[in-house]
C-alpha cells in the first residue's frame, strides 16, 4: 500500500534523486554482509567444534551460567510426590574459538544458528522422573562475537518434591531443581547462577501465571559442588517455595464441617427422644463420612497424614 502511492505520487525529478542515490551507495563501495558470510567463516573456525569443550588451554574450565523463571505450575502431585512445572530456561557459556571481529563483518555482532554444530554442556535435573519429550523444541543459539553462546528455552520440568501436607489446605511447599552436568566435573564445568536470588525472584513474580491453585512465594538461588564416587561435580540449585490457594478447599471441606460441629454441638441442647437424638447423631457421623470421602481424594497417601483428615476421623468416632 505504503510503496505503490510512493510511486504513485513520483514525478520523474523525483525518480532522477532516487537513481543518484542509488549510484552514490554503490560507487561509495559501500560492503554489504550477509549472516552466511559469518556463518561460513565460524563454520571454519569451529571444525570440529561439536566433539570437545571449547577451550584453548585444556587446564581451563568452561563456567556455565544458567537462570530459570518459573512460568508456571502445572501441577502438582501428591500421591506421586511430584511436581510438574513449566520455567523459562537460560543457559550461557564461552566458545573460545567461535569470536569474531564485528567490523570485518559489517557489524554483525550476534548470529543466531541452530545448534547442531555446537559442543553444548550435558545439562542435567537431578529430581527430574520423567523424561522431557513435551517441552517445544527450539534448536536456536545466540552467538555473539565475543564467543559467548546463549541457549534459551521453555522447559516442562517433572521433578520428585518432598511434600508434606501436615497443615493441608493451608500448606507451604518447598521444591528444589539442581542443575549440574552429569559426566564433566568440577575441573571441566563450573555452574554459575547468571542471576541472584532477589532478581530471579522478581523475574519470577513478573512472569508466574497461576492456575488458581498454586501461588508462587519466593524463588532462591545458590551454587555448591557434590562429591559422587570421588569426582566432584558443580551445581547450581533453584529453591521454589509455593502455596496452596486454600479458597476451594474452605467452601468444600471447612465450610461445611464448621457446621456439621456445629449441629452436633446444638443438638446436646435440645429437648428429644433417645430415638430422635440417635437418629440425629447418626446423620451427623453420616455427613463426617461423606466429607472425609471427598478428602480421600482429594488428599495424598503420605507419611504424616493432613490434620484436616485427623480431624474428620475423630468426629466420626
Ligand atoms: C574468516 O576466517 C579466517 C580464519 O579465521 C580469517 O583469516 C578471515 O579474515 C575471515 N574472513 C573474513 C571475511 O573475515
Ligand atoms: C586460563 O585461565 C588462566 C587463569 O584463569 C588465564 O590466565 C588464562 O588466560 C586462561 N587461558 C586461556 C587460553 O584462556
Ligand atoms: C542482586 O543484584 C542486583 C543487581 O545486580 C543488586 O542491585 C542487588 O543488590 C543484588 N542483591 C543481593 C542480595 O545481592
Amino acid at each position: 500500500m505504503i510503496r505503490s502511492s510512493i510511486l504513485t505520487k513520483m514525478n520523474p525529478y523525483n525518480i532522477l534523486l532516487l537513481f543518484s542515490i542509488i549510484q552514490w551507495s554503490a560507487c561509495s563501495g559501500e560492503t554489504i554482509c550477509s549472516y552466511l558470510d559469518l556463518a561460513l567463516n565460524l563454520t571454519y573456525k569451529n571444525i570440529p567444534g561439536t566433539l570437545v569443550r571449547p577451550v584453548k588451554n585444556w587446564r581451563n574450565s568452561t563456567i556455565v551460567y544458567i537462570d530459570l523463571s518459573l512460568y508456571t505450575v502445572v501441577n502438582l502431585d501428591t500421591s506421586l510426590q511430584s511436581l510438574t512445572t513449566y520455567i523459562w530456561f537460560l543457559m550461557e557459556w564461552k566458545n573460545e574459538f567461535l569470536n569474531w571481529d564485528p567490523g570485518e563483518f559489517c557489524g554483525i555482532d550476534t548470529i543466531i544458528i541452530p545448534g547442531e554444530d555446537l559442543w553444548v554442556p550435558d545439562l542435567y535435573i537431578y529430581e527430574m522422573t520423567e523424561s522431557d519429550d513435551k517441552s517445544p523444541v527450539i534448536p536456536y543459539f545466540i552467538i555473539s562475537s565475543d564467543g559467548i553462546i546463549t541457549e534459551s528455552k521453555p522447559l516442562r520440568i517433572v521433578s520428585t518434591c518432598n511434600l508434606d501436607i501436615f497443615k493441608f489446605p493451608f500448606d507451604k511447599q518447598t521444591c528444589y531443581l539442581t542443575f549440574g552436568p552429569y559426566v564433566h566435573s568440577v575441573q571441566d564445568i563450573i555452574m554459575l547462577p547468571k542471576f541472584n536470588s532477589s532478581q530471579v525472584n522478581s523475574n519470577s513474580q513478573e512472569i508466574f501465571v497461576s492456575k488458581g491453585d498454586w501461588v508462587l512465594l519466593d524463588i532462591s538461588v545458590s551454587s555448591m559442588t557434590i562429591w559422587s564416587e570421588g569426582v566432584e561435580y558443580s551445581q547450581v540449585i533453584f529453591e521454589l517455595i509455593i502455596k496452596r490457594a486454600p479458597v476451594v478447599y474452605i467452601i468444600n471441606l471447612i465450610i461445611p464441617s464448621c457446621f456439621l460441629v456445629l449441629l452436633d454441638v446444638v443438638s446436646m441442647f435440645i429437648q428429644m427422644g433417645t430415638g430422635e437424638r440417635l437418629g440425629f447423631k447418626i446423620t451427623v457421623v453420616l455427613g463426617f463420612s461423606v466429607l472425609l470421602l471427598i478428602l480421600n481424594d482429594m488428599l495424598p497417601n503420605s507419611d504424616n497424614p493432613a490434620v484436616l483428615g485427623e480431624f474428620f476421623l475423630y468426629s466420626c468416632m
